[in-house]
């Protein structure tokens, strides 16, 4: 047997690969465009293993995709490919359009057409997961409900947009055309091979690098914080035993500001690796200007996918944080490659030199 994984060079999507390997041996097909996002080292200890078939591609190539589906005849593909920040998404839309809109467009058509003619046992047993976000659901005040499946969607950033049209896309092409569908919409990852232009890689290394510690605004704003090997296993359980056209909200019951979040990495940083003068990592913490639109609060209501499925996070918020502040002091190489030059470019565009 199987599985087609889109994006599997990002972070999610490679530890997806990473633990799915680990734990089964189901070759994956990996297809991924291998933007900035993406990155083959997360996958070296995969090197040579038959098991996993990487091919650098777009989703958006609906040839390509349809030779992969015809030659591999895999039995679910789950789509993580996306343009993924939501501060880029503010610098520029268009890649967020084009990936995250017009190639899942694409994926559904090329999988529509695969799936379309399997024969009848095939045709039943087949899964397109499409992994997505709670920031479709967009902002809550301090007092509201967590997000439900049910939560209207009211996407803020361009970024949560393309993504919630993405979600429809999946829904109809399920309506419409029958394809068997599963959708997750998960809350902040954190954890190994996190690129660091996302909040917390990016704290970790600019404290080691003594540089400053940026916080949007007040750094009031919350969010749920789910240890990304905790969002794989759910993957894996909602594609055993999802049903049909279902969505999964998946989070860790772990809210934090976001000053929390940077107050917490940097008392971890001082327990394992004490600056030189030492002062405390915090004294970097720096506030700088807010993020446009930005959404105050995100929570997850994830009762659905434990009381049908019976998945619950493993991690806590304070495991979770010191076992991914422990990988980035114990991983140089992956972060040599990571903050070349188009890296320095981004810290630049976004933070000023
Ligand atoms: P990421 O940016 O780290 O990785 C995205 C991967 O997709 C990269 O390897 C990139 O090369 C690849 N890619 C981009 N455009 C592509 C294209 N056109 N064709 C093929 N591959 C392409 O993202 P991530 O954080 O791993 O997120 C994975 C998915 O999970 C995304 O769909 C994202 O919206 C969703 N998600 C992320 C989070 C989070 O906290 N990171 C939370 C909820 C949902
Ligand atoms: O909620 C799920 C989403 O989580 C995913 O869909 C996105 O792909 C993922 O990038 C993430 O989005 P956020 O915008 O919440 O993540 P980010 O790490 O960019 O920011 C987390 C919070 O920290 C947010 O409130 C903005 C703030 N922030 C971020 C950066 C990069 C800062 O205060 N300073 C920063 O330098």
């Amino acid at each position: 047997m199987t599985i087609l994984v889109t994006g599997g060079a990002g972070f999610i999507g490679g530890n997806f690969v990473l633990d799915w390997l680990a734990g089964s041996d189901e070759t994956v097909v990996n297809l991924d465009k291998l933007t900035y996002a993406g990155n083959l080292q997360t996958l070296a200890s995969l090197h040579g293993d038959a098991r996993h078939v990487f091919v650098q591609g777009d989703i958006g190539d609906r040839a390509l995709l349809a030779a992969l589906l015809a030659q591999h005849q895999p039995r679910a593909v789950i789509n993580f490919a996306a343009e993924s920040h939501v501060d880029r998404s503010i610098h520029g839309p268009g890649d967020f359009i084009q990936t995250n809109i017009v190639g899942t467009f694409n994926l559904l058509e090329a999988v529509r057409g695969y799936w379309t003619d399997l024969p009848a046992a095939g045709k039943a047993a087949f899964r397109l997961l499409h992994v997505s976000t709670d920031e479709v659901y967009g902002t809550l005040a301090a007092d509201d409900a967590p997000f439900s499946e049910t939560h209207r969607y009211e996407p803020n950033s361009p970024y949560s947009a393309s993504k919630a049209a993405s979600d429809h896309l999946v829904r109809a092409w399920h309506h419409t055309y029958g394809l068997p569908v599963l959708t997750t919409n998960c809350s902040n990852n954190y954890g190994p091979y996190h690129f660091p232009e996302k909040l917390i890689p990016l704290v970790i290394l600019n404290a080691l690098a003594g540089k400053p510690l940026p916080i949007y605004g007040d750094g009031q704003q919350v969010r749920d914080w789910l240890y990304v090997k905790d969002h794989c296993a759910a993957i894996r359980r909602v594609l055993d035993a999802g049903r049909l056209d279902e969505t999964y909200n998946v989070g860790g019951w772990n809210e934090k500001t976001n000053l929390e979040v940077v107050n917490t990495i940097c008392a971890l940083l001082d327990e394992l690796r004490p600056r030189a003068d030492g002062q405390t990592y915090a004294t970097q913490i720096t506030y700088v200007t807010d993020r446009p639109g930005h959404d105050r609060r995100y929570a997850i209501d994830a009762r659905k996918l434990e009381r049908e499925l019976g998945w619950k996070p493993a991690e806590t918020f304070e495991s979770g944080i010191r076992k991914t502040v422990q990988w980035y002091l114990d991983n140089h190489d992956w972060i040599k490659g990571v903050t070349s030059g188009s890296y320095r470019d981004w810290l630049n565009q976004q933070y000023g030199a």
